[in-house]
């Protein structure tokens, strides 16, 4: 959510602030803008839409060794020239990029105006640049920085620039991500790696209150109590290649694509464990708390949006395999409510960010409980990963689709892990977790084996895509799968789409099925299957139509649903990696046959970093 990023160093800071903007732009597409200290003044330029719009309005030999960069996703005020970053004081002697919400703003605003300030936008991040402006007048510029955060409510990461110093950048956090990227002779900040990774791959992570203050020549970090602290520098395992599209048109059709080697990339040095007795030790990650987890009675799961759907995936698994009680919450709601978390609970965050503010939050909370907190993450090094007490990193790769696909596989596959983990340590024999690991280690090919087949999905979203209204249904295992179908439906193609188990729909969404309304049903042959079909008999009696999702050779429901796509058999536990891939591809062919830009769909933004 809003890319940031800022250079210091020894060459034209225009070309990387706009390859940065561009790498960024998956977080937020509303307007973009770019600030660069030019002879110790500062110049910008911003423009509403995507970067392509800022790049026309910058000549290319526009100079500066220090700059700033935004690309934004609007929290206050409309996408507009005027509301788009950077923003600058009264005196124009300071540009500042913020990512974040600034929760008293309107009274900050208010106290400012009477201060004489005058305020050009809508936005909570003007008031920032004018609160350093006014504390600046009697401060060195560091001094206000530091009492500027001081007086904010709220979340930020912030890059500033003012031509009061015009050999400096400075940032700060709390709240939202912010890395330093560390080159030879040059400092690169931003919002995530992908936008540093082709200059260096040594990068810092600021910690929440922090303030760093770059010149070319080093840096120096203060921690929220204002004193000088060591960073350690980190080498980050992202190449330039994997932000790339690599050929396919979209980058949501390459994390499709990469699914298979998602679960391989999950599973590898991990699954040998359940495979023989004398197996290797439980995921690295999860050793340091391994007699803790003999401890835990309950799981709660903490996530939003695809991750959420993952985690009800994993508490089917949970319960059936491991025996504890688990329950799914959505982070936004766990944080606010009164919950009766303990130390016998773990509380598991799942996010391919890991920067989610609801998920981060979430775990925060439980932490203060007293609770074992655990993650699921993708990204390393992210603040969820940081802050968790144990965890499976996902190794799926940048996943740079807003809509989450390969994220979601490579989650299924840790879940699965975890469950053979927490089973074996409770009531699960040998024998039973070398049976579901031989059969994980099976699902990369069956999910390649739907993907040669997408031309069959294709031609059924483009048969498909003039309906505007969708039920999406599945039981058991396959609930979760018609949440996430209808989730990526909605995302890419701005059809509406409720997911509802399958046995709720007799309980009132029936009431909306006639000829114009069709429902998709996960259908796998499994426990449930009858029950599925039962349902499939209410939606045709009342004219509806039925796009199913069935296992390879059930022929006889072709006599009840108008269209089916074919998975491999599987056990029933697994089947939702192979139906959750038809509905990533089933949308995102309805997506690209409406004429929608798949990778950036309207109002949306990768990584949630604001509540
Ligand atoms: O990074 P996270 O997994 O924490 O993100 C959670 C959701 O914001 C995310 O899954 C979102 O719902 C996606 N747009 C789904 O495609």
């Amino acid at each position: 959510m809003c890319g940031i990023v800022g250079y210091i160093g020894k060459r034209n800071a225009l070309p990387v602030l706009m390859d940065g903007l561009k790498r960024l732009e998956y977080r937020g597409y509303d307007s973009a803008g770019i600030s660069l200290v030019q002879k110790k003044r500062i110049k910008t330029w911003r423009a509403v839409g995507r970067v392509s719009e800022l790049e026309k309005k910058i000549n290319i030999e526009e100079m500066g060794n220090v700059g700033i960069a935004h690309t934004r996703w609007a929290t206050h005020g409309e996408p507009s020239e005027k509301n788009a970053h950077p923003h600058s004081d009264c005196g124009k002697n300071i540009s500042l990029v913020h990512n974040g919400i600034i929760e008293n703003y309107a009274e900050l605003k208010k106290l400012l105006s009477k201060k004489g300030h005058r305020f050009s936008s809508e936005t909570d991040t003007e008031v920032v640049v004018h609160l350093i402006e006014e504390l600046a007048k009697k401060k060195t510029f560091m001094e206000a920085l530091t009492e500027a955060v001081r007086l904010l409510e709220g979340t930020y990461g912030l890059a500033i620039i003012t031509s009061k110093e015009p050999g400096k950048l400075y940032c700060a956090r709390k709240g939202s991500p912010l890395i330093l990227g560390v080159g030879t002779d040059e400092f690169i900040v931003a919002s995530d790696a992908s936008a540093i990774v082709s200059h260096t791959k040594k990068i810092v992570y600021l910690e929440d209150g922090e303030i760093a203050e770059i010149s070319p020549d080093g840096f120096n970090i203060f921690n929220a109590k204002n004193h000088k602290t060591a960073k350690q520098i980190f080498e980050v395992n992202l190449t330039d290649e994997q932000v790339k599209k690599q050929g396919f048109p979209h980058f949501m059709l390459k994390e499709i694509f990469q699914q298979p080697d998602a679960v391989r990339n999950a599973l590898r040095g991990r699954v040998e464990k359940f495979l023989s007795e004398d197996g290797g030790p439980i995921p690295g990650g999860l050793l340091c708390v391994e007699k803790r987890l003999k401890k835990i009675r309950r799981i709660v799961i903490v996530a939003c949006g695809t991750s959420y759907y993952a985690g009800l995936a994993g508490k089917y698994l949970l319960e059936e395999f491991s025996g504890l009680p688990t329950e799914v919450e959505s982070a936004s709601e766990f944080r606010y409510r009164k919950n009766t978390i303990d130390e016998h609970t773990a509380v598991l965050a799942i996010s391919q960010s890991g920067e989610t503010a609801d998920t981060l939050e979430a775990i925060r909370e439980a932490k203060l409980k007293g609770a074992l907190t655990l993650g699921i993450v993708n990204t390393v090094g992210s603040t969820i990963a940081r802050e968790t007490d144990a965890g499976i990193y996902c190794h799926a790769g940048p996943e740079i689709g807003v809509a989450s696909t390969k994220a979601f596989s490579s989650q299924l596959s840790i879940l699965v892990l975890l469950t053979l983990t927490l089973g074996r340590q409770r009531r699960l024999s040998f024998s039973e977790s070398k049976a579901l690991a031989t059969e994980l280690q099976k699902i990369p090919e069956k999910i390649e084996a739907i993907l040669r087949d997408k031309n069959t999905i294709k031609k059924l979203a483009k048969k498909y895509a003039h309906f505007s209204d969708w039920l999406y249904l599945g039981r058991k295992y396959s609930f979760p799968i018609a949440l996430e179908g209808a989730l990526k439906i909605k995302e890419i193609s701005y059809v509406h789409a409720e997911g509802y188990a399958a046995g709720e729909m007799k309980h009132g969404p029936i009431a909306l099925i006639d000829e114009k309304f069709p429902s998709f049903f996960i259908a796998p042959t499994d426990s449930v299957y009858e029950k599925t079909m039962s349902g499939m008999q209410e939606v045709k009696a009342r004219k509806g139509k039925i796009l199913a999702v069935a296992t390879a050779g059930n022929k006889k429901i072709k006599d009840l649903v108008d269209d089916v796509v074919y998975i491999p058999a599987a056990p029933e536990a697994f089947s939702s990696f192979l139906s959750a891939t038809v509905t990533h591809l089933f949308a995102y062919y309805v997506g690209t046959a409406k004429g929608y830009d798949v990778d950036r769909p309207r109002n949306l933004a990768k990584s949630v970093t604001v509540e």
